[in-house]
């Protein structure tokens, strides 16, 4: 049987020479695995949690090769599943069910899943086959796309990792009928970061499409995934390790970050990606590089998104000493992705604090 070519609406190459790999997009994708993945190997490792597990792991199963040796290991919900120690327990997983290095693993799940099966996967038997099915909006517009993979250290996030590119990415975006109100705007947040940092027209289609996208209708869902996946795409195959334009992707992040860093348990990642832009936004208004026709263009679809625009109250050593860690800082110095206009950014080397600073306590909320 052929995969029902009316379910997937779009097919995007990551172009990676000998690592080039399919994106689909479409809906009920997760049913025809075996069509969409015709050379899945005889045995798989599902990598899931349990609330994931509970909407998905069933139809996924069904849909593998009867053949198949598939064993299942699921993490705990939540960023602190891709720790070390989790990562310990999946090789544990697959060591004792005897796998070998013609297995495959399948990350089912969020950016968190993705990531640990990420890293398993380049690691286990030093590097086996590995598929993507994301089922968040952030993992299906950014994390499964690229081969960036991760787990924690207590030392930090994202310590340990490694450039790992999966075979496939399967993205089936009914799956985010289930997803919470909170997670799914987060998602939106660096769909936004596209439009700014890379396509002025897509930046204006989703202007034009607020309404559809919140209400997740599937058209509208499916080219906004589409043309996130493209242009994450297009950039990754520039330049993968990340030397230069990818970092572009890092628009909100570094202030970003910092919020996350601060304010753990009451942050996401897409609002304080969300923050950061609207701080970043500001700061170019200040340098007269960006008009403020486009800052307000630029926070009201946030703001649209449900997503925040003003940051949470941290004190300026807090900030300084986060962003002094970002993975960007060369010789000691900030740098920040900085857009010029919108669907423009460049990488811009931070001299002086102090306009930063200025940016930063003209966004801070005085409500919290
Ligand atoms: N590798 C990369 O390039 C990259 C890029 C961005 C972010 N990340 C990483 O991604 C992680 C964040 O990913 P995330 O935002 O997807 O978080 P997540 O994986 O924690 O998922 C968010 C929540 O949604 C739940 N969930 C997942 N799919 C669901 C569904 N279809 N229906 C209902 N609930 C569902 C999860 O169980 C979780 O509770 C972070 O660890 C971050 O570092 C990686
Ligand atoms: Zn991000």
């Amino acid at each position: 049987m052929q995969a029902n070519p009316e379910a997937i609406s779009h097919r995007i190459q990551v172009g990676l020479a000998e690592r080039s790999y399919p994106i689909f997009i479409g809906q009920q994708l997760l049913s025809q695995l075996a069509d969409l993945l015709p050379r899945l190997p005889q045995q798989i490792c599902i990598i899931t949690n349990a609330l994931v597990a509970s909407h998905y792991l069933a139809t996924v199963r069904d849909a593998l090769p009867a053949s198949c040796k598939v064993i299942v290991h699921e993490i705990p919900d939540g960023e602190h599943g891709k720790s070390l120690e989790n990562y310990g327990l999946v090789m544990d997983t697959l060591i004792n069910a005897s796998f070998n290095r013609d297995c495959a693993v399948i990350a089912l799940g969020g950016g968190v899943v993705g990531d640990l099966a990420g890293f398993v996967a380049a690691t286990f038997q030093r590097g086996v086959a590995f598929y993507q099915i994301p089922t968040t909006l952030l993992a299906q517009v950014d994390s499964s796309v690229g081969g960036k993979t991760a787990i924690n250290h207590p030392g930090g996030k994202n310590l340990v990792g490694a450039f790992y590119q999966p075979q496939a990415v399967v993205i089936s975006h009914d799956c985010l009928l289930t997803l919470s109100d909170r997670d799914y705007a987060c998602g939106l947040a660096e769909i936004v970061k596209y439009g700014i940092v890379y396509d002025a027209d897509f930046f204006a289609w989703l202007e034009a499409n607020q309404q559809p996208l919140n209400a997740r209708e599937p058209q509208a869902l499916a080219y906004a995934i589409a043309r996130s996946c493209e242009i994450k795409a297009e950039i990754v195959a520039a330049d993968e390790h990340e030397h230069g334009i990818r970092a572009l992707l890092n628009l909100g992040h570094t202030f970003g970050h910092a919020i996350e860093a601060e304010c753990y348990a009451s942050w996401r990642h897409g609002e304080a990606v969300a923050a950061g832009t609207a701080i970043a936004a500001h700061f170019m208004l200040q340098q007269s590089e960006l008009s403020s026709a486009e800052v307000e263009r630029i926070c009201h679809l946030l703001s649209a998104f449900g997503l925040p625009t003003q940051a949470p109250h941290l004190s300026e050593s807090q900030w300084q000493a986060r962003m002094q860690r970002d993975k960007k800082v060369q010789a000691g110095r900030i740098r920040l992705v900085l857009p010029t206009r919108i669907g423009h950014a460049e990488v811009r080397t931070i001299t002086d604090w102090q306009p930063v600073w200025t940016a930063i306590s003209a966004l801070t909320s005085t409500s919290s």
